[in-house]
């Protein structure tokens, strides 16, 4: 990548919406992979704590964490930016506009689930990040998912993911020019399908709410009980 390359990047609009797009992209792909590492939750505490703790202690991981710094950041800024631009180029009238000609529920509502997904993001952050891991990463999430409170966060977090991705994914594709009356619905599909399984982590919570594992352990499973 040459520096004049960079430099389109961020000065043109077309490199500012491919930017949102490939990290838009990326992310989409960290929240299959989170999800899938947070399913290991069903398997019980061994399974869970021994995946956390291998990939906490790979010493390619704080620069795999510096990368997703990067695409959360890169996404945000260019996410603004390029609405911002959209809003003072667009002709009078469009935000009346804004649920004819095709749009969404997803589409239409874009800022807003980002807004909300930041606040999700933040909060799961402070509450499983940058705290004391001692207890083990199986038993923190046990407890915290007892919490009605905490689920209702995750539910309603996760909903905003799934109908900010129900719009995004295909969204960027087309960003990127692909666009082929064979494969454009299957992209659009497949975004659909994405968005549908980030539902996923509102379906781990409420797993624990209701309690499931310990009737799981009844049925002779192993599981941790916190009081
Ligand atoms: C059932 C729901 C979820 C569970 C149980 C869960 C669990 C966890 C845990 C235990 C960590 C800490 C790992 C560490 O300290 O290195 C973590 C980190 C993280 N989670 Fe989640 N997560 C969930 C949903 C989400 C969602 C919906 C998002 C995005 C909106 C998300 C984004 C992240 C990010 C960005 C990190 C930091 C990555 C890193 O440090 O490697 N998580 N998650």
């Amino acid at each position: 990548m040459d520096i004049i390359f960079i430099k389109r990047l961020i000065t043109t609009s077309i490199g500012r919406k491919a930017v949102m797009a490939v990290s838009g992209l990326l992310l989409g792909g960290f929240m299959l992979v989170h999800l899938a590492e947070n399913l290991l939750l069903f398997k019980g505490e061994p399974a869970y704590n021994t995946w956390v703790d291998l990939l906490i202690s790979n010493p390619v991981t704080p620069f795999m964490e510096a990368g997703l710094l990067a695409l959360f950041i890169g996404h945000i800024i260019t996410g603004v930016w390029v609405r911002i631009e959209d809003f003072l180029n667009a002709p009078r009238g469009y935000e009346a506009r804004r649920w004819q000609g095709g749009r969404t529920a997803g589409s239409a509502t874009m800022l807003y689930t980002a807004a909300a997904i930041l606040a999700y993001l933040a909060y799961h952050l402070l509450t499983f990040r940058f705290v004391d891991h001692s207890m083990g990463f199986y038993q923190m999430v046990t407890a915290a998912f007892r919490s009605p409170v905490f689920v209702a966060v995750y539910i309603s977090g996760s909903l905003a993911l799934a109908l900010h991705l129900s719009h995004g994914m295909q969204s960027a594709f087309q960003t990127l020019g692909v666009n082929h009356p064979k494969y454009t619905p299957l992209i659009k599909a497949g975004g659909l399908a994405v968005a549908v399984t980030m539902t996923g982590f509102a379906l781990i919570s409420l797993y624990y709410l209701a309690g499931i594992d310990l009737k799981a352990a009844e049925a002779g499973y192993q599981v941790v009980v916190i009081k």
